[in-house]
C-alpha cells in the first residue's frame, strides 16, 4: 500500500486533498485545496512538489477553476476562465515540465467539449475532472511501470543513492526514482539505501527517509557533501535520481545537487540512472541549455523553519535545479522501457513505443 499523496474528493464539486509535505516528518497533515488560489500557494510553498505530483494537482486546479465559472457561462466563456486560470497556476514554478504538460491536456479536452453543440456547463466540469482523473491514474500506471523496468538495475545486496524525493510524496503512485527499489524490497531482495539530505530544503531527510521507512527500506541519511567519500570507499552501487524536465538529447533538470553527483559517479565509476515518465521529457527543447531553473527565495538557504542559519542580509545563490548533461546518463528509465546511454535517437526511439499497461 503507498502513500496517496494527492486526491481529488467527491465528484465535480469535490476538493483537492493532499499530504502537506512542509510539516513531515514531524507532523502528517491533510491539506484541502478549495480555489485555485490555495493550490497556487501549496505548489509555490512546495506543500505538494515532485514533478508529476505538481502535473497531476495542476490538472485538478482545472477542476477547481471550472467550480468558479457562471452558470450562465457558455463555451467561449467557461473557457477564457480555464485558460486564464491555467495561465495562472503555470505560473507557479518554471522547471517541472509536468505542469504544463498536464495543464495543457487538460485545456485541450476542455476546449473540444466547449466547442460542441451541446455545451453544458455540468458536462464541461465533468469533461474536465474525467482528463484529471486520467492524468492520475496514468501517473500511477507510469510510476509501477518504471518499478518494473527498474528494479534489475538495483543489485541483490547493494547499495542505492538517491538525492531529493521522487518517490510516492512525489507522485501520485508510487514514483520515479524510487520506485525501482519498492519493486525490489518486494521481489525481498536486500539493498540499502542513503538519502542525501538535498540542501536547502531537506526534500531527502524530511520526506525520502520518510516515506523508505514506512515501506521497511533500510535507509541511512547523508549530507549533501558525504556522497563522495561514501563513492571513493566503493560503498555506492548505483545513484538513482528523478526529474524535472529532460530535454529531446537526454540532458536533465533535477533538484539541485544531482549534478554534481552526476560528475562524482562518473569519476568512481558509479552508474547513474535517471527514473522518470514520458510526461516529464520536453522534446521541444533540444539540450538542457533552454530549461529554466527555479531560483527561490535566499531565506530558504539562509534560515531553517525560522532559526536563523546565515548573517541578516548575506548574499544568497539559491537555484532550486541543475542540468545534468546527457552524456553523465548511464540510462533513464521511463515506463516504456529503459533509455541506455541516451540521445536524441535513443529517446525518440523508445518513447514512441506504446505504453504497456
Ligand atoms: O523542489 P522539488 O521538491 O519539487 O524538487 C523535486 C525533484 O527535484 C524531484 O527529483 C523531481 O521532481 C522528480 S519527482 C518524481
Amino acid at each position: 500500500m503507498f502513500i496517496e499523496t494527492v486526491k481529488w474528493v467527491g465528484g465535480i464539486d469535490g476538493h483537492l486533498e493532499m499530504i502537506d509535505q512542509r510539516l513531515l516528518p514531524s507532523r502528517f497533515e491533510l491539506l484541502a485545496c478549495r480555489d485555485t488560489e490555495a493550490l497556487f500557494e501549496a505548489i509555490r510553498t512546495l506543500a505538494i512538489r515532485g514533478a508529476p505530483a505538481i502535473g497531476v494537482a495542476a490538472a485538478y486546479g482545472l477542476c477547481l477553476a471550472a467550480r468558479a465559472i457562471p452558470q450562465d457561462a457558455d463555451g467561449a466563456r467557461a473557457m477564457i476562465r480555464i485558460t486564464q486560470q491555467a495561465d495562472y497556476l503555470a505560473s507557479s514554478r518554471p522547471t517541472a515540465v509536468n505542469l504544463f504538460w498536464a495543464l495543457d491536456r487538460v485545456r485541450r479536452s476542455a476546449h473540444a467539449y466547449a466547442t460542441l453543440k451541446g455545451f453544458t456547463l455540468e458536462g464541461f466540469r465533468e469533461t474536465i475532472l474525467t482528463q484529471a482523473h486520467a492524468i492520475a491514474d496514468e501517473d500511477k500506471q507510469m510510476c509501477l511501470q518504471i518499478g518494473r523496468f527498474g528494479e534489475p538495475l538495483v543489485p541483490d545486496g547493494g547499495t542505492i543513492l538517491t538525492h531529493c524525493n521522487a518517490g510516492a510524496l512525489a507522485t501520485a503512485g508510487q514514483g520515479t526514482a524510487l520506485s525501482p527499489l519498492y519493486e525490489a524490497h518486494r521481489k525481498s531482495k536486500r539493498f540499502s539505501v542513503f538519502a542525501d539530505e538535498t540542501r536547502p530544503l531537506l526534500q531527502g531527510a524530511r520526506l525520502t527517509a520518510w516515506e523508505l521507512q514506512q515501506a521497511g527500506i533500510e535507509t541511512t541519511v547523508i549530507c549533501d557533501t558525504m556522497a563522495a567519500w561514501l563513492m571513493k570507499q566503493g560503498r555506492i552501487d548505483a545513484v538513482i535520481v528523478g526529474a524535472d524536465r529532460i530535454a529531446a538529447n537526454g540532458d536533465t533538470a533535477n533538484k539541485i545537487g544531482t549534478y554534481g553527483l552526476s560528475v562524482l559517479a562518473a569519476a568512481h565509476g558509479v552508474p547513474f540512472y535517471v527514473a522518470a515518465p514520458s510526461s516529464t521529457f520536453d522534446l521541444s527543447i533540444p539540450d538542457g541549455s533552454r530549461i529554466v531553473i527555479e531560483q527561490r527565495n535566499g531565506e530558504e538557504v539562509t534560515t531553517f523553519r525560522g532559526i536563523r542559519l546565515a548573517p541578516e542580509d548575506v548574499g544568497v545563490y539559491n537555484p532550486a535545479f541543475d542540468v545534468t548533461d546527457a552524456s553523465r546518463i548511464t540510462a533513464i528509465i521511463t515506463e516504456r522501457g529503459v533509455i541506455e546511454r541516451p540521445t536524441k535517437e535513443t529517446i525518440a526511439e523508445v518513447l514512441s513505443r506504446v505504453r504497456r499497461s
